[in-house]
């Protein structure tokens, strides 16, 4: 990936990289990695996956040579509560990549896990944990980020709700060079995380929460609940107000805006 190596300042992250012409998923690949013992800070990157893994048990859409699809392996001393909070802190580190590197984009925060450009998904975040008894052995976070793909290459259904950096920008993105930015953003993160703990991040996540202020419906087990996106707690819920205007946290889920769901 041209530029990688030459924008690459971090220590360890993405020092172990390997580069794929195609696989089934950069994920299942980290997943096999992390079981063979691999140390942390491995990335894995390809340029089209065949079954690329999305949350909920979708495929990502992975057309090659245009987008980033890399996974990356960590192993942090964390117990597995806390790890949930690792897909907003791997978003921190994408949002921030692009606020430096396009000053002129407000790429936001879609909680868990999407970074969302002027209301369109332009990345996707899918953290998958390995345990090992009661302890985190590994989380694999792999990240989907469409960059240079243009809007005839978007299949039909994602038309309305999907973007590319280039759509955005007006001009096509070095990938490699991204791809380093994100590793470089996402190292200091990641290690304030682990010693720190969640809570100090959720400050800079706030200010580009998607949802604050948005009318949201979440699909709880047997409970939908609606009201208003209201910030992200200080251990990583999404906050709701609720008709009666009391807030409740939530865990888990999809949050999806009124206006997306009408
Ligand atoms: C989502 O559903 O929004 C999450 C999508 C995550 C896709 C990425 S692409 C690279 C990595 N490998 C996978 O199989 N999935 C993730």
């Amino acid at each position: 990936m041209n530029g990688y190596f030459e924008q690459l300042k971090t220590a360890w992250l993405g020092r172990d990289v390997r580069f794929l012409q195609e696989t089934e998923s950069t994920n299942r690949d980290c997943d096999v990695a992390a079981a063979a013992g691999v140390t942390e800070g491995l990335v894995i990157c390809a340029e089209t996956q065949t079954a690329g893994r999305g949350r909920l048990g979708r495929t990502w859409f992975s057309p090659q040579h245009v987008n980033l699809y890399f996974s990356i392996l960590l192993r942090p001393a964390v117990d597995p509560v806390a790890a949930t909070t690792l897909p907003l802190v791997v978003g921190l580190a994408v949002a921030e990549t692009l606020m430096e590197s396009f000053p002129a984009l407000a790429p936001k925060i879609k909680w868990p896990n999407d970074i969302w450009i002027q209301g369109r998904k332009v990345c996707g975040i899918l953290c998958e944990m390995q345990l090992t008894g009661e302890r985190v052995g590994a989380v694999v976070a792999g990240v989907g980020i469409n960059v240079n793909l243009t809007r005839a290459l978007f299949p039909e259904e994602l038309r309305a709700s999907a973007t590319a950096l280039q759509q955005e920008v007006g001009h096509t993105v070095e990938r490699g060079v991204l791809l380093a930015s994100i590793m470089n953003h996402l190292e200091p993160l990641y290690c304030a995380w682990q010693q720190q703990g969640f809570a100090p991040l959720a400050e800079r996540i706030q200010r580009v929460d998607a949802l604050r202020g948005q009318p949201l419906r979440m699909h709880l087990v047997g409970n939908p609940v609606e009201g208003l996106g209201a910030g992200i707690q200080a251990d990583g819920a999404l906050l709701i107000r609720l008709s009666d205007r009391t807030l409740q946290a939530i865990y888990s889920g999809e949050a999806q805006t009124i206006r997306m769901l009408d």
